[in-house]
């Protein structure tokens, strides 16, 4: 395979990367030769060539106007020339779209085999790919890296999320070159959930189906932190002459001086705190600085504002900054972190991914972090810490006391952190992102359920049904995959990603097609790779007359009272409005009765006493399940549902066969106790099984033997619920 990246932005170059040269010049650069050297390491892959802008600049020296530059054996950074010939900042970058499109096409066309696949970085690199993937058909994967729509928000710039921006403002021009990007890119690449579900679900063109998440990997391993004694004892000498007690704890930061950083919200946090100024310094490495006049005016502005709020709350003796600090140094900051009890703090306004939070958990160093973005993902997979409201100095100082205050939890954050970062690392990113590559280069398919016939459909919930029990779960996977006779679907509350991380941690069969979002989506596996394709019919069938913006206003006002908030952002779908609810039926029935009474015709559905989801009339798990009976084209009786809580009622109702599982809640109660109900002895997939055997047992001539037998225990997944990770980010 022959892959081709096209990254416009800063001064690319081999090794050592100058970073900070320009603006630009950041770590999309390190991401990007991690990846090319990762996936140039798999048999599959035979060539790749990094393209980038040619440029010269005598302040920048000769190096980026050299036409090809060797990075291994297999990869080649390849510099084309467009019409302007010196450096431009990324803000500049769009003037070149069309002659780099044409330089890169004629390049394409000029070697003796051209690229199976382009992979393009940044909406610069994602437009001139989609040129080049217009005119020559290969067809092109999409890395935002970071999204002008995130940033618009961040900057409370105010643009409708899922219009395009009129204007011609840097910002604007950005988002609508980023939705054509999108909308034609046969996939779109994240580091995180948030960025896949929250970020891109902003912009109109993103098809969920075509959106993948795969974290990078990191380097920083524990052994390396732990290992650095001198270094660690430099670092702490270099802060004596900040700190009047450095061997006290500290929290510390690591980050550039940009406004997104947020680096002056965690000042202000620590100035607003007398406990954690009493339990911690403050050290801020926020870049590497010559002269303030020198630097870009934005990371001038932001160090001033940091300097002076030391001045202006006399942090003398507790907080420091220092001036310089090289990439060679960051292990022994966090060791030395580590090493006096302190927390790492990544307080951003946004972090797409957060590899700090991972370099800490590498690090043993318990990371108190921002709610938005990856960091959810981080902080949710390791528990290495806890997550707050970058917005709020209270929450960020609460946070870092909360670890601070308790030794036997900040003990668990670091061991935690230590034993679950290895999951972040770059030969299981780079076997991902070959096996994806893949998929978009093979000729597409119909879906195996549309192309396959087979006579019945079981549709199982996913949480508490399919999973819960491992070896429950290994023994059904055993079956279904010598079954011949079903389709096997999953009817989950869960988003599409939530929905695909929990099975493939739990070593889950891929299903024939998935039912997410509580019947909001519909998804149909192409191949069982996790190649999936959305059902649009789907979504315009039930998408009539739905106002999300308004169920959630009237939600909001009715549930004031009664202490009704919003899910987390990721769980806010286009057709399904979520919220944390009483646990009072009275309540949900009464909520009933007022949307109706406003005029909206929407389905309401209460779970696990707490969860609350809003649909659209049409749309619910059961909906869902007779829609797709119908498309595959199998008679009523054929179908097999299995629940275990109330969001599943719907489901069980419209299967002609419904299992609940021992474990059930009290919700299904009154669906367990129906005799056409078979109610297993057995607790989750242990139950599904059961009662899909037992199915077919009692139909003439259609017995089916349970070929399951015991398999090796899969390793304990840990994959937190949703909902459950804390209240959301409000602002
Ligand atoms: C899952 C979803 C959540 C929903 C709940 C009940 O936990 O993540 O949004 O409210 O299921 O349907
Ligand atoms: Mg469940």
């Amino acid at each position: 395979m022959y892959i081709l990246h096209v990254a416009l932005q800063g001064c690319l170059s081999a090794e050592p990367i100058d970073y900070g040269l320009t603006a630009d010049t950041g770590g999309h650069i390190r991401y990007l030769l991690d990846l090319v050297a990762h996936a140039g390491a798999r048999p599959e892959v035979t060539r790749q060539e990094v393209v980038t802008r040619a440029f010269e600049d005598a302040r920048l020296g000769p190096r980026y106007a050299v036409p090809r530059e060797r990075l291994d054996a297999k990869t080649d950074i390849v510099r084309l020339a467009s019409e302007a010939p010196g450096y431009l900042a990324k803000e500049d970058l769009h003037a070149e779209h069309e002659s780099l499109a044409d330089a890169l096409t004629a390049y394409v066309r000029s070697r003796p085999r051209a690229p199976d696949v382009i992979h393009a970085h940044y909406a610069d690199g994602g437009e001139v790919a989609r040129r080049v993937s217009a005119a020559t058909g290969i067809p092109y994967l999409f890395t935002g890296h970071s999204l002008g729509r995130v940033k618009a928000e961040a900057t409370g710039a105010g643009l409708a999320p899922r219009t395009p921006p009129s204007g011609d403002g840097v910002l604007a021009r950005r988002i609508r070159t980023e939705e054509r990007v999108i909308a034609e890119a046969a996939r779109v690449i994240t580091s995180s959930r948030d960025e896949a579900e929250y970020q891109y679900g902003l912009y109109a063109g993103t098809d969920p189906a075509r959106v993948t998440v795969n974290p990078p990997g990191t380097y920083l391993c524990a052994d390396d932190a732990l290992a650095l004694p001198g270094a660690t004892r430099a670092v702490r000498d270099d802060l004596a002459r900040f700190l009047t007690d450095p061997d006290k704890p500290c929290v510390l930061a690591l980050a550039r001086p940009v406004r997104k950083k947020n680096l002056t919200g965690l000042v202000e946090a620590y100035a607003a705190s007398p406990g954690l100024q009493e339990a911690a310094n403050l050290v801020v490495y926020a870049g590497s600085r010559g002269d303030l006049d020198a630097l870009e005016p934005e990371n001038r502005e932001v160090l001033e504002e940091l300097l002076a709020l030391v001045e202006r709350h006399d942090l003398y003796g507790r907080v420091a900054l220092p001036k310089v600090h090289t990439p060679d140094e960051v292990p022994a900051l966090y060791a030395y972190a580590a090493r006096v009890g302190g927390v790492f703090a990544n307080p951003a306004l946004n972090e797409p991914f957060g590899l700090t939070i991972l370099e800490a958990a590498a690090s043993g160093l318990p990371v108190v972090a921002t709610r938005s973005g990856g960091p959810v993902d981080i902080v949710g997979r390791c528990g290495n810490g806890v997550l707050v409201d970058p917005r709020d100095p209270e929450d960020i100082a609460g946070g870092a006391l909360a670890l601070l205050g308790d030794r036997a939890r900040w003990e668990a954050c670091a061991r935690a952190g230590r034993a679950a970062c290895g999951y972040y690392d770059w030969s299981r990113h780079a076997a991902d992102y070959v096996a994806l590559c893949r998929q978009v280069v093979r000729p597409a398919r119909a879906p195996v359920a549309l192309r396959r016939r087979r006579p019945f459909l079981i549709a199982s919930d996913i949480d508490d049904t399919l999973t819960g029990d491992e070896d429950a779960l290994a023994a059904f996977a055993r079956w279904q995959a010598s079954d011949t006779r079903h389709h096997f679907s999953i009817a989950t509350g869960r988003s599409l990603h939530g929905a695909m991380e929990v099975l493939r941690e739990w070593g889950a069969p891929v299903p024939d097609v998935m039912i997410t979002s509580v019947g909001a989506e519909i998804y149909y596996a192409r191949e069982h790779d996790w190649d999936l394709v959305a059902d649009p019919r789907w979504s315009a069938h039930i998408g009539q007359d739905w106002d999300p913006v308004r169920v959630h206003a009237e939600v909001m006002d009715f549930g004031a009272e009664a202490g009704v908030i919003p899910q987390g952002r990721r769980e806010q779908r286009l057709h399904k409005v979520s919220f944390f609810c009483p646990d009072d039926p009275g309540w949900v029935r009464r909520l009933r009765a007022h949307l109706a009474a406003r005029g909206l015709s929407v389905n309401v559905i209460h779970s696990h006493a707490k969860f609350l989801d809003v649909l659209p009339a049409r749309a619910s798990k059961g909906h869902a399940l007779r829609y797709l009976r119908a498309r595959l084209r199998l008679p009523a009786a054929h179908t097999i549902a299995a629940g275990d809580s109330g969001n599943d009622v719907e489901l069980l109702r419209a299967a002609a066969h419904p299992i609940v599982v021992a474990n059930h809640t009290r919700e299904l109660d009154e669906i367990a106790a129906d005799p056409r109900t078979f109610l297993s002895t057995k607790p989750y997939a242990g139950g599904l099984l059961d009662g899909v055997l037992a199915f077919h047992a009692g139909r003439p001539g259609d017995a089916a033997d349970a070929a399951a037998t015991a398999l090796p225990p899969l390793p304990r997944p840990r994959v937190p619920r949703d909902a459950d990770l804390g209240a959301p980010l409000h602002g």
